[in-house]
């Protein structure tokens, strides 16, 4: 089932749009971002804010491949294959990736902080090899600078899960009688 936040917010996008159908993807979006991918249920109940049948809002989901249909890492490596990072670097980089990360493509780090995807050109051939994480396009590649991100990226989410732990610690703490 939907948050109440995720439906305000659909609600609230869905009226910018001419029609519910260009609304889905920034709906799917929406989801993704509360929950890190869209589940069957997800894409359910996005169908039905949005007056569609599931099967359409799926056939949309599909082919947009920023949406995750399955559950991913917290940071979502989608490096680039096509051809100029192919001819630049490509399959070092996916190698540095593999031994320092232990994954191959579509598969997510054992800590669940990376998944590894591949990607069609993200636009910058001209500084390849690229890759993208988030919002954020890393260029001009090579492993040492590979290891600065998965250095960044790896802190701040152990971080993040150590602040959750505590919370959760101290949310149990105080329903103690
Ligand atoms: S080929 Fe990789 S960014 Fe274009």
């Amino acid at each position: 089932m939907l948050s109440e936040q995720e439906r305000k917010e659909i609600e609230a996008h869905s009226r910018h749009y001419p029609n519910n159908r260009s609304a889905c993807i920034e709906a799917l979006k929406i989801v993704q971002r509360y929950r890190g991918w869209v589940s069957d249920e997800g894409i359910k109940d996005v169908a039905d804010v949005l007056q569609m049948t599931p099967a359409e809002l799926e056939g949309i989901a599909t082919f947009y491949n920023m949406i995750f249909r399955k559950p991913v890492g917290r940071h979502v490596i989608l490096l680039c294959d096509s051809v100029s990072c192919w001819i630049m670097g490509y399959e070092r980089m996916r190698g540095h990736l593999h031994a320092r990360l232990g994954i191959g493509l579509g598969e997510t780090s054992a800590d669940g902080c990376f998944t590894l995807l591949p990607n069609v050109c993200l636009g910058a051939c001209d500084h390849a090899p690229v890759m993208m994480i988030g919002d954020t396009l890393h260029q001009d590649l090579d492993p040492a600078r590979l290891d600065e991100i998965i250095d960044w990226h790896a802190k701040h989410f152990f971080l993040q899960e150590e602040k959750k732990e505590k919370k959760e610690a101290a949310d149990g703490n105080t329903s103690d009688p």
